[in-house]
């Protein structure tokens, strides 16, 4: 029986319930250039283009037809009923774990749900798109709200609770990332420093996938449910659960 696991999500564990990956074909990066949306130069340059962009991803998490998948669920049952320790780090700024009834979450890359104080960085659940009316409470002037989302070239967050949860953790399950954006692709390296169980939950094999010792291939909404209940019922994780 493990005590301690570590689950790691990216963008394809939210594809099932509607939202585009990054790098897959047709993703995010096929239409749209990083330095332009996700970087503070981009913001900087032309913040209406960025506004633009995670409003109209805002819009999508809102609208009613994008809903948590079997993967979200079955974490959500995982954390419900093991007996150790699971923290799910996440780099999606979705909330589909959070809806599925994840607690133990920490949302890495930031949250889409959320808009931040550039001056004080206090955190404000979003009720209306970003925007220059759309400012914070907390300093006069009111600041206009950043999106709360962690770009490229800026620290991600909670690292030091992810490096503590990775030191401890004895499986370590990367499920529906490419593993090309780090620090979340060196997670892998720490837990095999330690001599601990590394799994990967991919349609295909990722980036790193040699780092890891097992590889489940197949769609995460098949594969998660069947993984957790391996993991409840006491037993190790093997490579018998890909999907046919
Ligand atoms: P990517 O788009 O890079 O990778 C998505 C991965 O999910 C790919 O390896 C796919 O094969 C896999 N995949 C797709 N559908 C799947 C499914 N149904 N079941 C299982 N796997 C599936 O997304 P991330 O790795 O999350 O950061 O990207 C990491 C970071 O890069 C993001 O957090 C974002 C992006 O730039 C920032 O914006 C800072």
């Amino acid at each position: 029986m493990y005590q301690h696991i570590v689950v790691l999500t990216g963008a394809g564990i939210s594809a099932e319930s509607g939202l585009r990956t990054f790098r897959d074909q047709d993703g995010l990066w096929e239409e749209h250039h990083i330095e332009d949306v996700a970087t503070p130069e981009g913001y900087a340059k032309d913040a209406e283009l960025v506004e633009r962009f995670y409003n109209s991803r805002w819009q999508q998490l809102n609208s009613g037809s994008v809903e948590p998948n079997a993967a979200h669920v079955a974490l959500a049952k995982l954390e419900a009923e093991f007996p150790g320790q699971l923290l799910v780090v996440t780099q999606n700024i979705d909330n589909l774990h959070e809806r599925a009834g994840s607690k133990r979450l920490l949302h890495m890359h930031g949250e889409l749900t959320k808009g931040r104080c550039p001056r004080s960085q206090q955190t404000f659940t979003l009720r209306e798109p970003y925007g220059p009316n759309n400012c914070c409470t907390c300093c006069i002037p009111a600041q206009r709200l950043r999106p709360h989302v962690v770009w490229f070239g800026e620290m991600p967050l909670g690292m030091d609770k992810i490096h503590q949860a990775l030191d401890n953790c004895d499986l370590f399950i990367a499920i529906g990332t490419s593993g090309t954006v780090y620090p979340a692709a060196g997670f892998v390296d720490i837990v095999n420093h330690h001599g601990k169980q590394t799994v990967e939950v991919n349609l295909m094999p990722a980036d790193r996938h040699s780092q890891f010792q097992y590889h489940l291939t197949g769609k995460a909404g098949d594969i998660v449910p069947k993984l957790v209940e391996v993991i409840l019922s006491g037993n190790v994780v093997g490579t018998d659960l890909a999907a046919s």
